[in-house]
């Protein structure tokens, strides 16, 4: 996960937010025209613009293929459009000088549909990890992982490898990571693909604490139900294009 490659840029959260709040704006994530094409010539998105406020909670859905994944990793910068404009948190990261990476890095949290947690580190050092690599203090990341642990209900569990948890219990580990440096805004790629239906409702109530608490949430989902019953913005994308953008919406596909 590139993000976690950020080196000593650990500050206290409100320094942190100051940072990613430079412009003052409401906005959150702003993109103007922008187009995103492959090495291989795939256009997979195709003028994209769009408009996501601090603290809104919004689903991406739209077939398989359909530009979510990228239109995602361009907000955290995984991936860099071929052209227009991206800003997040008042940082035009398209442009962004390569000092700078790290502060919006910190600021952003993603959490995929597989984990992707490290089999051999416990539920405690993966969470760790992530502040170890900013260079946060020892006494610090003790308290502030034991707290969002808690808040995602496995304190009990932190001395267990992914290997002992269920895949709803490894999928809050992993939000838990997330969270663990207060980002601004946390990015789910498909979280509840791999669960269950009421694990799925587990994940979704504890993602909606968190966007209660304050983070801005961007969530791809093919999970009708949630989105149904959730009525949060929707952006649905066919072919790298926005079709919908839909206040309180639903997840309007028949398949
Ligand atoms: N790294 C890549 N190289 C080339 N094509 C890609 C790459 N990643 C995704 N694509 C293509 O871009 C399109 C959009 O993919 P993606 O953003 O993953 O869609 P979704 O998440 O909606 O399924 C698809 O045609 C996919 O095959
Ligand atoms: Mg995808």
């Amino acid at each position: 996960m590139q993000f976690m490659e950020a080196s000593a840029v650990w500050c206290p959260v409100d320094k942190a937010r100051r940072n990613m709040s430079e412009s003052g704006s409401e906005k959150m994530i702003e993109m103007q025209d922008v187009w995103k094409t492959y090495p291989n010539g795939t256009h997979a998105l195709q003028g994209i613009s769009v408009k996501i406020d601090r603290n809104e909670f919004v689903y991406v859905v739209g077939p398989s293929g359909a530009g979510k994944s990228t239109f995602m990793k361009l907000i955290y910068r995984e991936e860099t459009p071929t052209k227009g404009q991206i800003s997040v948190g008042g940082f035009n990261i398209g442009k962004l000088k390569p000092r700078k990476i790290p502060y919006v890095r910190r600021n952003i949290g993603v959490v995929f549909q597989d984990f992707r947690l490290l089999p051999k580190m416990t539920a405690y050092e993966n969470v760790a990890f992530a502040m170890e690599v900013i260079e946060a203090p020892k006494k610090v990341i003790k308290k502030r992982v034991n707290e969002v642990l808690d808040l995602v209900g496995l304190r009990s569990k932190a001395g267990r490898e992914p290997s002992q948890l269920s895949g709803g219990e490894q999928q809050r580990i992993a939000i838990a990571r997330a969270i663990v440096n207060n980002p601004s805004v946390i990015i789910a790629d498909e979280p509840t693909g791999n669960l269950d239906p009421e694990t799925s409702w587990g994940i979704m109530q504890l993602l909606d604490e968190i966007n209660f608490r304050g983070t801005t949430i961007v969530m791809a989902t093919h999970n009708r139900d949630i989105v149904n019953k959730m009525r949060k913005r929707v952006l649905a994308i066919e072919n790298g294009a926005i079709v919908r953008d839909q206040l309180r919406g639903d997840y309007g596909y028949e398949f």
